[in-house]
């Protein structure tokens, strides 16, 4: 019999998907791309190509895959039991790290995922100010809960932005119980918190909206505003969260939430999030504190998990070593740069956004602010540039480069020549 090829074997495996999963895929990525293995800043799908990797697992893997400290230490803990529900030492270590790095977190509890992350912290704040209503921004993305699949990506948005459900099978009253704002438009936001302060439980924004960073003062504005009227600021930070600066984009930029929200990176590349914030919003986890009327009911069979706590800890270990974000932001700086050079070199009318650990190109003449900017784009061309770019060895996500502590010069001297060569058979095709 011959050899079964990696190519057929890709094939098969493709097929596969698409016969026991809807869609073909697990909801993430195109059924296409099968991953073999990852390491460092690159990865190798199971047809043999190898591509430099901005997807970096959708953002987990800033220190680079398979990194051997990190590979180390969940080896161990594996041989020792991988989950025991009650408390275990790594994650209790964990929660004081996350304590010492994040300026906002005086306490921190622990779920699987991101977006249970901010349901939960959506809960605390109503919990806490026994109100409903969540102010959110046209654009942001907080995971997958009723609350959070509003008005992520309005395909027709009104005048001004209106709670949309962005999927099937939301209530109808969830809509009710969410104000849509535009991000970076203060003015907006203030005068909806003032008309809404009485029904408000709480706010919750990306410090970063996606790719798109805050104009100078609409986050300083927005805790000025949530202050005054007592309103719990929620910064969620599963993507910047230790990729921005240690202590995330609430360090980077300057402004102290109430509570944020963690993922990705704390579980170094493992089902890992955390809420974390004020003792006094935190106590509605603790019946004891809060009273029964307070109590915030929350458990999952994985919060803490022993393994994936110990890669968290590994994986800020390395992020803590002198140097880590100099050269991370070098990196991103570096890359940011070329393409944004090359896209005017060629006479493409497009912006360069984001901030160096984490940036895209939008096709478009104008600077993006909000959401409203990046639909502006022309999507179907960055559609076709990304797919050239996969075909010259270039990986990433729909809309964004995620750069890692592991991308070597020679892997931006890859992409620098990838870009070049895209932008070439964009401009023939
Ligand atoms: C800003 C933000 N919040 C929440 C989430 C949800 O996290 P998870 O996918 O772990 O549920 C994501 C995921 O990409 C995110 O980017």
């Amino acid at each position: 019999m011959e050899p079964v090829t990696e190519s057929e074997s890709e094939r098969g495996l493709i097929e596969k998907a698409r016969r026991v999963l809807p869609g073909g895929t697990f909801g993430n990525f195109p059924s296409d791309v099968v991953i073999r293995e990852g390491r460092g800043g690159r990865v190798w799908d199971e047809g043999g190509r190898e591509y430099v990797d901005f997807l970096l697992g959708s953002g987990p893997m800033l220190v680079g895959h398979a990194h051997p400290d990190v590979t180390a230490a969940v080896q161990q803990r594996i041989a020792q039991g991988t989950t025991f529900f009650a408390n275990n030492r790594w994650g209790i270590e964990l929660a004081e790290a996350i304590v010492e790095a994040v300026p906002c977190a005086e306490q921190v509890r622990f779920v699987s995922t991101g977006s249970e992350a901010d349901l939960y912290a959506m809960r605390a704040a109503r919990a806490f100010r026994k109100r409903d209503k969540i102010l959110k921004f046209e654009g942001g993305y907080h995971g997958m809960s009723d609350y959070s699949l509003m008005s992520l990506a309005p395909r027709r948005p009104s005048n001004f932005p209106q709670p949309i459900p962005d999927s099937a099978g939301i209530p109808r009253s969830v809509r009710e119980e969410v104000l849509v704002a535009p991000f970076n438009d203060i003015e907006a936001a203030a005068a909806m918190v003032r008309e809404h302060q009485d029904e408000l439980a709480g706010v919750i924004v990306e410090p970063f909206q996606r790719i798109i960073p805050p104009m100078p003062g609409f986050l300083e504005g927005l805790r000025k505003i949530t202050r005054q009227n007592g309103i719990p600021l929620i910064f969620d930070e599963v993507v910047t969260g230790f990729r921005f600066a240690y202590g995330g984009a609430q360090e980077y930029y300057g402004v102290l939430p109430d509570l944020c929200t963690l993922g990705k990176v704390i579980g170094g590349g493992f089902p890992l999030a955390a809420i974390a914030g004020r003792t006094d919003i935190m106590a509605h986890f603790d019946r004891d504190r809060a009273g029964e009327d307070g109590f915030l009911m929350q458990v999952g069979t994985l919060s803490g998990n022993p393994v994936a706590a110990a890669a968290g800890l590994a994986t800020l270990e390395i992020l803590r070593r002198p140097g880590a974000y100099d050269r991370l932001f070098t990196t991103g700086r570096e890359l940011m740069g070329s393409l944004a050079g090359q896209l005017k070199h060629n006479g493409v009318t497009a912006q360069v956004t984001g901030e160096p650990p984490l940036f895209d190109v939008v096709f478009t003449s104008d600077p993006v602010r909000d959401y409203r900017g990046t639909l502006r784009g022309d999507g179907e061309m960055l559609r076709r540039f990304n797919a050239l770019l996969r075909e010259r060895g270039v990986l990433k996500g729909e809309s964004k480069y995620y750069v890692s502590l592991a991308h070597t010069p020679e892997d931006i001297r890859h992409t620098c020549e990838a870009w070049a060569s895209a932008l070439e058979a964009l401009a023939t095709a």
